[in-house]
C-alpha cells in the first residue's frame, strides 16, 4: 500500500482509475475484517447512495488497537503534551491505550449506551478525548465530537439534531493562559436537550461545577467500577462511525456522516502515503504531530484514526501555539523529537509574525516531513515554513480536503511528488477531480480554472447528512448532476498541478475554520435592535479571511455608544455560535445594496470590505445605487 517513487504513484493512480474496485480491495485486505465484503463498491451520485465493502464486518478499534498489540504493544500510540509545559507529558503505549479504551467502553455500557446510540463529546485536547472517541467505536456507538470553542447553543443544536443520549465532558479546559468552563456550558446547553440521559464528567481544571444527581457522573469514579475487558462489537462496514458538524452556505451546520469501513481504509491509506510514516525512523517509530483539534475532521483522521490504524505514534497537544510564547510548537518538536509536523497556514503566519528569535535555540533536526491544511497557503508562508522550520530539507505536503471527504484528496506524497509552492499538486490515487464551468460543463486541458468537483466515489467520502439525506443531495450532488461538488474554486496549471483558490460559495475560511456567512448573519440578527445584516469575508494577514459585517439597526444605540453596541453584537454572536464566529469588523449602515428582486449583492460588499472602493463593477441593477456611496463613506 506504500508508494515510494513517482513512477509508483503514476502506476497506482492509473490502476485506481482503470479499476477502482480492485485497487481499493487490495488495500482494504491489509486490515482485519471479521467477515469479508461481498461487493467492493455500489454507488450512484443521484440519490446519492455510496457503499464500500458491502457486507464486510469489522470493528475499527480492533484495527487501530488490538491488531498492533502483538507487534507493538509497548510502542507509544499517543504522546500527550499538556497546555502547561511544566506539567508532565503522558505516553500511552498501544497496550495502555487498548486497556483504557476498553475501560471507557465499559463505562459507556454501564451508563446505558448501546450500539447505534449517539454520544456527544465536548472535551479539551486530553488523552480522554481520543479514548472516548475510540470507546464509542468499540461498542458501536456513534460519536459526535463538538469543538470546545462552540457555545451552549451550538452544542444544543448538535445534540438535538443527532438525538444524543449521553455527553462526555470535563469540568474545564486550559487553553494558553485561559481557563475555559466546559461543564457549565454543557449545563446551559442541556436545558434544551431532552434526549440526554447521562453526562460523564472528567476533572481537568478542578473548577467547582454543578453535578446533577441522576444525570451527571464522574468519569474517574465510573472507571473504578469496570474492568479492561471489552470485546469489540461486530459492525457492518457501512454502519455509521461518526457525525461531524460543519458549516455550509445556508442554515444550520449539517451533520456529515462517515461510515466505518471506507473511512478507515481511506484515513489509513492517505496517512501512510502522504506523510510517508516510518516505523523504522532514525530513532524508532516516527512521531507524528498534527496540531489540529480532534473537534475537527483533521484531528479525527490524522490524530486518531489514520495514525492508529497504521500503528503510528501520534502526538496530541492540549495548548495553543503562542503560549507560554510563540516558540511552543518548536519546544514540542524539540522535546519529543517530532518527525512529521502537520499544521495550518494561519498558525504559520501567526508564528512568522513573532520573528525568528522564537525559532532559534530549538533543535528542529528531527523534522522530516511538514504538512499544511485548512486553507490555501500563501507563498510567503510556504517559504518561511520551508526555510526556517524545514531548513529546506523537508518536503511540505499542502493537503487539500474537506470534512466531507474524510481524508486527504489532492496532495503531494512526501518525497515522491515534485513540489510547487502553494500548490496542492496532484490527486491521490482513487481521486478523480474535474473542473467545470458555471453550467457544469467540463473544462478540459491544462492552464484552466473552474469549480472543483469529483466524478467518482472514494472510500472516505460522506454518505449522508445526518437525519436529512435530501440536504446532502442538494448541497453536494445537485449543483452539477452526476458530480460531487466541493464548493471550491481551483486552477490546473500547465503541468496539470492543482491549486485551490478558495470557496466559491458563501462559506468563509477564518483561521482554517469553516464558517457560513448565513450562520453569522442569523446570529447578528438575533441581537436586539438589529434589523438586517450582511456578512462577507475579506483578506486578513493572519486569519486568511476576516469577517466583515454590515449591520442595519433600527435606532441609534443607547447613549449613542456605537462601540459598545458593536461589542454587544460580538457577545451575541459568541453566545449563539462561539467566539470563532465573531466578526472582525462591524459597519453600521442604513441600507444594503439589493437588486430589484431583493437579493443582496454580496459582490459589491466584498469589494468594499476588501478596500477596492474604486472598482465596484456594474451597480445599475441595484434598487438604490445611493446606498453604495453611503456604505463606501462609512468603511471601517
Ligand atoms: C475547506 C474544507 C479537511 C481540512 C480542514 C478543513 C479549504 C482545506 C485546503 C488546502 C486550500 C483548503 C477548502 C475546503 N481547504 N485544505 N490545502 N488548500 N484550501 O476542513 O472545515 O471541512 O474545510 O477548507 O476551501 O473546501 P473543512
Amino acid at each position: 500500500m506504500v508508494i515510494k517513487t513517482f513512477d509508483e504513484y503514476q502506476t497506482a493512480y492509473k490502476h485506481s482509475v482503470d479499476d477502482p474496485e480492485s485497487f481499493w480491495a487490495e488495500i482494504a485486505q491489509e486490515f482485519q475484517w471479521r467477515k469479508p465484503w461481498k461487493k467492493t463498491l455500489q454507488w450512484n451520485f443521484t440519490e446519492p447512495s455510496i457503499k464500500w465493502f458491502v457486507g464486510g464486518k469489522l470493528n475499527i478499534t480492533e484495527n487501530c488497537l488490538d491488531r498492533h498489540l502483538a507487534t507493538r504493544g509497548d510502542q507509544p500510540a499517543i504522546i500527550w503534551e499538556p497546555n502547561d509545559p511544566h506539567e508532565a507529558s503522558i505516553t500511552l503505549t498501544y497496550r495502555m491505550l487498548h486497556d483504557q479504551v476498553c475501560r471507557m467502553a465499559n463505562v459507556l455500557k454501564r451508563n446505558g449506551v448501546q450500539k447505534g446510540d449517539r454520544v456527544c463529546i465536548y472535551l479539551p485536547m486530553v488523552p480522554e478525548l481520543a479514548i472516548s472517541v475510540l470507546a464509542c467505536a468499540r461498542i458501536g456507538a456513534i460519536h459526535s465530537v463538538v469543538f470546545g470553542g462552540f457555545s451552549a447553543q451550538s452544542i444544543a443544536d448538535r445534540i438535538n439534531d443527532a438525538q444524543c443520549k449521553l455527553v462526555i465532558t470535563a469540568d474545564g479546559a486550559y487553553r494558553g493562559n485561559k481557563e475555559i468552563t466546559l461543564k457549565g456550558t454543557v449545563d446551559d446547553a442541556l436545558i434544551g436537550c431532552p434526549s440526554v440521559q447521562r453526562v460523564i464528567v472528567m476533572t481537568r481544571t478542578r473548577t467547582p461545577i454543578a453535578m446533577f444527581k441522576g444525570r451527571d457522573v464522574w468519569m474517574e469514579q465510573e472507571l473504578k467500577q469496570v474492568t479492561a475487558h471489552c470485546p469489540a462489537e461486530e459492525m457492518d462496514a457501512e454502519d455509521i462511525l461518526f457525525i461531524l458538524y460543519t458549516s455550509g452556505s445556508t442554515g444550520k451546520p449539517k451533520g456529515v456522516v462517515h461510515t466505518i469501513g471506507g473511512y478507515m481504509v481511506y484515513a489509513a491509506y492517505t496517512f501512510q502515503n502522504v506523510f510517508q510514516y516510518k516505523h523504522d525512523g532514525r530513532t524508532g517509530p516516527q512521531v507524528h504531530f498534527c496540531t489540529a483539534d480532534i473537534g475537527w475532521i483533521t484531528g479525527h483522521s490524522y490524530i486518531v484514526y489514520g495514525p492508529l490504524a497504521c500503528g503510528a505514534t501520534s502526538l496530541l497537544f492540549e495548548g495553543v501555539p503562542t503560549w507560554p510564547d510563540a516558540g511552543r510548537f518548536w519546544d514540542i518538536v524539540d522535546k519529543h523529537a517530532v518527525n512529521i509536523l502537520y499544521t495550518a497556514p494561519t498558525a504559520i503566519r501567526s508564528l512568522m509574525s513573532f520573528g525568528l528569535d522564537k525559532v532559534k535555540n530549538h533543535d528542529l533536526s528531527s523534522l522530516e516531513v511538514l504538512g499544511s491544511v485548512g486553507e490555501p497557503i500563501n507563498e510567503e508562508a510556504w517559504h518561511w515554513y520551508d526555510d526556517h522550520i524545514g531548513k529546506n530539507r523537508c518536503p511540505i505536503v499542502d493537503t487539500w480536503w474537506q470534512t466531507e471527504t474524510g481524508g486527504l484528496m489532492i496532495s503531494p506524497i512526501a518525497n515522491v511528488t515534485p513540489l510547487k509552492p502553494a500548490y496542492a499538486t496532484l490527486p491521490l490515487p482513487g481521486v478523480q477531480p474535474i473542473l467545470v464551468d458555471e453550467n457544469g460543463k467540463e473544462i478540459e486541458g491544462n492552464g484552466v480554472s473552474g469549480n472543483l468537483c469529483i466524478k467518482f466515489p472514494w472510500p472516505g467520502m460522506l454518505r449522508t447528512t445526518y437525519g436529512d439525506h435530501e440536504r446532502c443531495k442538494q448541497t453536494y450532488f445537485a449543483t452539477y448532476p452526476g458530480l460531487y461538488f466541493t464548493g471550491d474554486g481551483c486552477l490546473r496549471d500547465e503541468d496539470g498541478y492543482y491549486r485551490i483558490t478558495g470557496r466559491v460559495d458563501d462559506v468563509l475560511n477564518v483561521s482554517g475554520h469553516r464558517i457560513g456567512t448565513a450562520e453569522v448573519e442569523n446570529a447578528i440578527n438575533m441581537h436586539t435592535g438589529v434589523v438586517e445584516s450582511a456578512v462577507v469575508g475579506y483578506p486578513h494577514d493572519i486569519k486568511g479571511q476576516g469577517i466583515y459585517a454590515y449591520v442595519i439597526i433600527d435606532q441609534p444605540p443607547v447613549d449613542n455608544d456605537t462601540d459598545l453596541m458593536k461589542r454587544d453584537i460580538l457577545a451575541t454572536v459568541s453566545r449563539i455560535i462561539g467566539p470563532i464566529a465573531k466578526p472582525d469588523k462591524i459597519q453600521f449602515v442604513v441600507g444594503l445594496p439589493k437588486t430589484r428582486s431583493g437579493k443582496i449583492m454580496r459582490r459589491i460588499l466584498r469589494k468594499i470590505a476588501e478596500g477596492e472602493l474604486g472598482n465596484l463593477g456594474d451597480t445599475s441593477t441595484l434598487l438604490d445605487p445611493a446606498v453604495v456611496e453611503e456604505i463606501k463613506e462609512g468603511v471601517v
